[in-house]
């Protein structure tokens, strides 16, 4: 989703912005552009990808040491080069880039066009501009308080970054419901919706909190809130290295995230599961033991791939800890007035910790007073300071658009959260305890093993149904999450629709669109309680001419035998296996992606981080 970074230092302003740019690409966007002060302001837009803006560049002077870009993810208006940002005043003095949205701007807008005003695109953000700009021209104010008393005005989500003319050392920024961080290099600033972009020149960050105004003027940060009264700016360390946001020598971010699973799984292990393997000590869990313990209920709440694993966290909870658990999108928690107390805890799983959705939802569950626990991948994100507890997956970060290592992550810090409660609540005994905190130790080796046998069979497999118009994914119990979440894989990256059911279901809707060019694939583990209630599921698809591709275990004989294609995984226990089943649904995508020329990292429409509700 939009993506913005500013820079204000000494050195030349906008090849830094533009590379700052590229290391945004990865949120998702359909246009960008620059602004800069020179003595003038200067400003260019593109629409379509960073390297048109680039080319555009090529034949522009655009010097200056102060300087705002923008990659623009369209919600109010189509992408082209006029509803691009950065927006500028009337009096072509301010430049404003921004993040979110204003959802009362067509009262704004209303009163604007009576006042005399004229709009040149369709975006919220330039009628927030030109607000801003009456505020400051009708009452003699200067930018920042005209930004301070518009913002009491404005409802809605935003982070606003402004260059003026008249204050041409001076970056202006406010932030509510978007993420913002701050870079401090050497008398040099830097601002940009994560630290990605700011991580190529400095460690030393400020991230900024809801209703709060930066200015930055004349090498000073000055942090206020809207109340106009200051606060001592937190200076936090970035612990990032350069080498985990570039490709690395694989062809995309998203292969090279498949890849990684085993490091990442094997790092979130590490200092959580002690080196003899026989206990669990995470910090976020330890501190608040009893109230999982004594939990009444557990909501899990997320998006996309993390509501995938919310749902394979509900077997996991309610096998091993007893403890009921209940599933929510979070855009749908935050609008169904749900009934909650301080016995609940809610589980917000988010990789990038900026989702708008989990985000307000969190909020509606915090004036219920229950207790809000994140599992999130970005350190220092809004999910992980505004919950009361939580665990990070330490997953690195994830810049692929279609989550992979993330959801791994994810369902490696469930499964530790449930053996420790449920050792704890005395449902497990020691012995199981031991034996699933080594199967879940096995899970790297054995997605190792995976790539090492399987790669060339998957993309021989997605050479063959690249070309399909329509797949089913199906499974049962633990593997139906794992069913959706390989059909969301494949339709976010390949644009091939894709559904996902629980294999019974089957027979009550999806199987009317079998036929011979429909592959089904199925998640059919040898030792899964349902086995042979799958496998007669399967002969429903074979008896009407479907293609089934299986993923089974290993050495499986029986069910290779009707199967078109299959893909074996080593065994594992079944409370385990969505660790390992997910992998070849991962590569299955990939390859029909890449197969089919899409570019898997940057899929069309997407975003990375949703920050609009
Ligand atoms: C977007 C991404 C998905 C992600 C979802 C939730 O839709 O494209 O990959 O699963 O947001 O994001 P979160 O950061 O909250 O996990």
């Amino acid at each position: 989703m939009c993506g913005i970074i500013a820079y204000i230092g000494h050195r030349d302003a906008t090849p830094l912005v533009l590379n700052g740019l590229k290391r945004l690409e990865y949120r998702g966007y359909d246009s960008s552009g620059i602004a800069v002060l020179n003595g003038n302001l200067q400003l260019l837009k593109r629409k379509g990808k960073i390297k048109d803006l680039e080319l555009a560049l090529e034949g522009t002077h655009m010097p200056g040491k102060v300087s705002i870009g923008h990659t623009r993810w369209a919600t109010h208006g189509e992408p082209n080069d006029i509803n691009a940002h950065p927006h500028i005043s009337s009096d072509g003095k301010i430049a404003m880039v921004h993040n979110g949205i204003i959802e009362n701007y067509d009262v704004i807008r209303k009163e604007l066009l009576t006042k005399g005003y004229t709009l040149e695109s369709e975006t919220d953000t330039e009628v927030l501009l030109k607000f801003i700009e009456s505020i400051k021209q009708e009452n003699h104010f200067d930018l920042e308080e005209a930004v301070r008393i518009a913002l009491k005005w404005v409802v809605g989500t935003y982070v606003i970054v402004l260059i003026d003319q008249e204050r041409p050392n001076t970056l202006i920024a406010a932030r509510k419901g978007s993420p913002l961080v701050v870079g401090i290099g050497d008398d040099e600033y830097f601002m940009a919706s994560d630290a990605l972009p700011i991580v190529d020149h400095t460690r030393d960050v400020v991230y900024i909190n809801d209703y709060e105004l930066v200015i930055i003027e004349e090498g000073e940060l000055i942090l206020k809130n809207l109340g106009n009264e200051r606060k001592t700016p937190l200076i936090e360390k970035l612990d990032l290295e350069i080498a985990a946001i570039e490709k690395g020598g694989y062809e995309h971010f998203m292969l090279k995230e498949i890849y990684q699973q085993p490091d990442t799984i094997r790092d979130c292990f590490r200092g959580r599961i002690t080196e003899e393997s026989s206990s669990i000590q995470i910090r976020g869990i330890e501190d608040h033991l009893d109230k999982f313990v004594s939990a009444r209920r557990i909501i899990m709440i997320g998006c996309g791939t993390s509501w995938h694993a919310s749902l394979v966290a509900e077997y996991i909870f309610e096998d091993l800890c007893r403890i009921p658990v209940e599933v929510d999108y979070a855009s749908e928690f935050r609008y169904r007035n749900p009934i909650l107390d301080s016995n609940d805890i809610i589980f917000a799983i988010s990789q990038s910790g900026e989702t708008a959705d989990t985000i307000v939802a969190l909020e509606k569950a915090k004036e219920q007073n229950a207790f809000l626990f994140g599992i999130v991948n970005v350190v220092g994100s809004s999910i992980s300071r505004i919950t009361h507890a939580g665990t990070y997956t330490h997953s690195g970060p994830e810049i692929g658009v279609a989550s992979t290592k993330a959801f791994t992550g994810q369902l490696a810090v469930l499964y530790m959260i449930a053996l420790k409660v449920g050792l704890e609540k005395q449902l497990l005994s020691q012995k199981k305890y031991s034996e699933l905190l080594s199967q879940l130790q096995s899970v790297p080796k054995k997605i190792e093993t995976i790539f090492e046998t399987q790669i060339n069979n998957i993309s021989s497999i997605a050479e063959k149904y690249c070309q399909s118009q329509n797949c089913l994914y199906l499974g049962r119990g633990y593997q139906f999450p794992i069913a959706l979440e390989g059909a969301l894989k494949l339709k976010e990256i390949s644009y091939i629709h894709a559904e996902g059911y629980p294999a019974a279901e089957m027979k009550h809707g999806p199987i009317a669109l079998i036929e011979d060019n429909v592959p089904v694939i199925f998640i059919a583990l040898k030792n899964d309680e349902c086995y042979e209630k799958i496998m007669s599921n399967i002969q429903e698809i074979k008896a009407r001419r479907g293609k089934v591709i299986g993923i089974i275990t290993e050495g499986d004989s029986r069910t290779k035998k009707i199967l078109d294609e299959y893909i074996e995984i080593p065994e594992c226990d079944p409370v385990i296996s969505p660790l390992l089943t997910v992998v070849p649904l991962q590569f299955l995508a990939y390859y029909m992606g890449t197969k089919k020329g899409i570019d898997v990292d940057k899929p069309r429409n997407l975003a990375k981080s949703v920050t609009v509700e």
